[in-house]
């Protein structure tokens, strides 16, 4: 019999140097109580003077209940694969956590291979659970049915924020492992594969911590000048490259990454009158699908996660029939997975910090050393994208930064994987071009105005070598943010 606890109960269980998972992908479907409990306990142990630190998995960043409390407690040796938590981000770049930045897709089977720690608990948020151990998952999937099966033991946090009818939303399957691996069977965006429940083993199951909590999510902020202008040049490249028979006119389903860009896109595209209805295969389902999905523009979107702000959330809980047809949750091995990504000719749509002038791309490292979020399902999707286009404004802070520069400060996406650059300067197609075409192509349609000719006077100094970098100006702009605080003053004859 499943019997109900507290959360400091369940943190009870919990001990110095335990390697944890959770359940959830972003603060959808993440745990939410037993994690604060867990940061009180670590308090109170670092208050005796006793050591107290976790190594944590998850599916992918969390919220303030699980990264940002056990950040701020210091209870956290180790963690991967994501994150994006202002506390956890300072204690990463003090080097008070040991953070390693993973491609999305690889997390679960690598935990399966035995690459990494023994998981000894994972703590899963559920909308139901069984005698037998049968899991109905809340809004977010992430690395769960993997770390389930590897814990040693499990506890439960019931969340009746959820209601029990999300049973259905998801599709939990797990590959077989090589050499025995078999293709997975999603030939559309719509297709299943596995079950509507994860099956765990009941006898794991220390207890049943109960919730009543919405994932906290707040509405991005409105699309400005900027993020709507790229947003309908994304939706023009689109739109031409349908006119010009280089998409498919049924279109391709579309994965697009998360924040404020990734809104504005979505709606640009929703908005475009050329642009038929469309399908996502992506990570991250946010407001923005919701609006266009109740408009008959996108069709279907397979996920990792619900990261709908509470409002949208408790909408589409109360309308949930509407939406059962519409939506399927996986794990993100499934959703991010290279495979499906390629087979279905995802056009994939993300984010940089960085773009330099061949079409490398650093997605994670501000100035090459402080680490912002981590490489998410970026790298999973774009590696294999039908498109891989990366999006980003074309200065930061206030314009003292480009975010076009000679060579990146750190390379998350090489210039093989991307294949357009968009800015709201306009749009650099890369594709069939040599590096010095691409070069001058990104200088002239994306660059902002303040820094082209800077670019083009780089570009000059290399000579006439293949990709012509110069070794000892090549990272002077930031150099220059670093000393003067504004890359505009670069010189390169000093
Ligand atoms: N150099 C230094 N700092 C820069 C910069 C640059 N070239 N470009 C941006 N920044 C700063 C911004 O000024 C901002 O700083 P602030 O928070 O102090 O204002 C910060 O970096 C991030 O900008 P923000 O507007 O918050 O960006 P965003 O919400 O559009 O996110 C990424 C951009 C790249 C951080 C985000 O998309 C990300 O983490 N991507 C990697 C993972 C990913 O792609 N996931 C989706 C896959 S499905």
């Amino acid at each position: 019999m499943l019997k109900i606890i507290s959360a400091h109960e369940a943190a009870s269980y919990i001990n110095d140097g335990d390697v944890l998972a959770f359940s959830g992908f972003t603060a959808s479907g993440a745990p939410k109580v037993v994690t604060e409990a867990l940061a009180e306990r670590a308090k109170a142990e670092h208050e005796a003077g006793k050591p107290f630190k976790t190594g944590i998995f998850t599916g992918a960043s969390t919220s303030e209940h699980l990264d940002g409390a056990l950040a701020l407690a210091d209870a956290i040796d180790f963690r991967t694969p994501y994150q994006s938590n202002a506390n956890m981000r300072a204690c990463i770049n003090s080097r008070r956590i040991h953070y390693f930045d993973m491609h999305l897709s690889h997390l679960a089977q690598e935990l399966r291979y035995g690459f990494h720690k023994k998981i000894n608990l994972a703590i899963i948020e559920a909308a139901d659970v069984s005698e037998n151990g049968e899991i109905v998952l809340t809004s977010g999937v992430g690395i769960i049915p993997t770390a389930a099966l590897l814990a040693e033991k499990i506890i439960i946090e019931l969340n009746r924020f959820t209601p029990k009818s999300v049973k259905g939303l998801h599709d939990i399957y797990v590959p077989l492992d090589p050499p025995y691996r078999r293709e997975i069977p999603v030939y559309k965006p719509s297709d299943r594969c596995g079950n509507a429940v994860l099956k765990v083993d009941p006898n794991k199951i220390i207890g049943i911590v109960e919730t009543n909590l919405p994932d906290g999510l707040s509405p991005y902020t409105p699309a400005d000048a900027i993020t709507e202008t790229i947003g309908a040049n994304v939706a023009d490249f689109l739109a031409t490259q349908l006119r010009e028979n280089k998409i498919p006119s049924s279109f391709l389903p579309i994965q697009s990454g998360v924040g404020n860009i990734a809104n504005a896109v979505l709606g640009s595209l929703g908005a475009n009158k050329y642009i038929p209805p469309f399908e996502m295969y992506t990570e991250v389902i946010q407001d923005s699908v919701i609006g266009l999905v109740r408009t008959g523009n996108i069709k279907f979107a397979s996920g990792c996660s619900l990261s709908l702000s509470d409002d949208m959330m408790t909408e589409v809980y109360s309308d949930l029939n509407s939406f059962r047809d519409k939506f399927v949750l996986r794990p993100q091995e499934i959703s991010n997975n290279p495979e499906i990504v390629r087979r279905l000719g995802l056009i994939t749509i993300n984010t940089a910090l960085e773009a330099d002038i061949f079409g490398n791309i650093n997605s994670t490292h501000v100035l090459g050393t402080k680490m912002m979020n981590g490489i998410g399902g970026s790298g999973d999707f774009a590696r294999n994208a039908y498109i891989s286009i990366f999006t980003c404004p074309s200065v930061a802070k206030g314009g003292k930064i480009s975010a076009i520069v000679p060579m990146v400060s750190h390379l998350d996406h090489s210039e093989h994987s991307v294949k357009v650059i968009i800015t709201e300067q306009g749009i650099a197609d890369l594709r069939g071009k040599s590096p010095v075409q691409r070069a001058k192509t990104i200088i002239e349609n994306c660059v902002h105005p303040d820094y082209k000719q800077l670019l083009w006077d780089y570009l000059k100094l290399g000579g006439t070598s293949h990709t012509p970098h110069t070794l000892n100006a090549c990272f002077k702009m930031h150099s220059e943010f670093l000393n003067s605080g504004d890359m505009r003053q670069t010189d390169w004859a000093k």
